[in-house]
């Protein structure tokens, strides 16, 4: 098992990368932005540049580790083996593109096929949140835990398709139900941040129809060590895989989410 103090060196790293973006100016400087297909699909040069720096630092620190990786090639690595490091070098990448100031660098860290640590850092905001099993979820390493709330107590951070357009009707269609229990909606384009936000009760739940792996491997720890749940929408078990529905947050509100999900949760596989 990795030490306190590699949990430690692996966050110091990941302070480092957002040096690589914190930055940037959305007007100035050309992010040499491509599409990866679709409009909405889009990956700078910074998305690759932050991968490839964590590749290197994190190999350096843990030789015997493997990577999965947004980007470049390096996203279908097994992950049931081993130390593997699950990489989003810029989640929220339209936000970054926008000058929103509201994305992140996510990495779960995965032993034998069980996420045992998360770190999700927004440089723009200088929050760092972080989860390491057995020993608690953290904001700029103060403890952060859930109080237990219903979806009435607060806002639903819920997460839009750009991806999968196939999947906009269904969405809209629960997404406008949830809207009858909660304060409000909302949807910041960042989903590991979101799910960071309800680990820290800015949200009483995160939900997303479709989501990466790599997009929830970082906050996975942190939700469970803040006291929440994680789940699909039909009530099952995350598995360590691309392509799922995600909701995280407070129980209470988890399970009043669900009772909505679960109806037409066969329209989110
Ligand atoms: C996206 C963001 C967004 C979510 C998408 C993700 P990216 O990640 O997390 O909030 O709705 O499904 O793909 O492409 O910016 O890394
Ligand atoms: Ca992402
Ligand atoms: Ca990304």
């Amino acid at each position: 098992m990795l030490t306190k103090e590699q949990f430690f060196q692996i966050k110091q790293i990941i302070y480092d990368a957002g040096k690589l973006i914190e930055n940037v100016d959305e007007i100035t400087n050309q992010k040499d932005i491509k599409s990866k297909g679709g409009i909405s699909n889009i990956v700078t040069k910074y998305d690759s540049m932050v991968q490839a720096y964590l590749v290197e630092k994190l190999g350096n620190l843990l030789p015997d580790a493997h990577f999965l990786g947004e980007e470049d090639g390096m996203s279908d690595t097994d992950t049931g083996n081993g130390y593997v490091f699950i990489i989003d070098p810029i989640d929220g990448t339209t936000n970054f593109v926008c000058g929103f100031m509201l994305s992140a660098i996510s990495v779960g860290v995965a032993l034998d096929g069980k996420l045992i640590a998360g770190f999700v850092y927004n440089p723009f905001r200088n929050e760092m949140f972080y989860g390491i099993e057995g020993m608690g979820a953290y904001l700029n390493d103060k403890p952060i835990s859930i109080h237990d709330k219903s979806l009435k107590d607060s806002v639903v951070i819920f997460g839009q398709v750009p991806y999968n357009p196939e999947l906009r009707d269904a969405a809209y269609e629960l997404s406008k139900a949830v809207t009858y229990k909660t304060m409000d909606l909302r949807e910041l384009g960042v989903a590991s941040l979101c799910l960071c936000y309800a680990a820290c009760n800015r949200c009483a739940v995160y939900a997303s129809p479709r989501l990466s792996v790599w997009d929830y491997a970082g906050a996975y720890t942190i939700i469970k060590e803040a006291g929440g749940e994680l789940c699909s929408f039909d009530g099952s078990p995350l598995k360590l895989r691309s392509k799922v529905s995600v909701l995280g947050g407070a129980k209470t509100a988890l399970s009043e989410f669900l009772e909505l999900s679960k109806q037409t949760a066969e329209r989110f596989i």
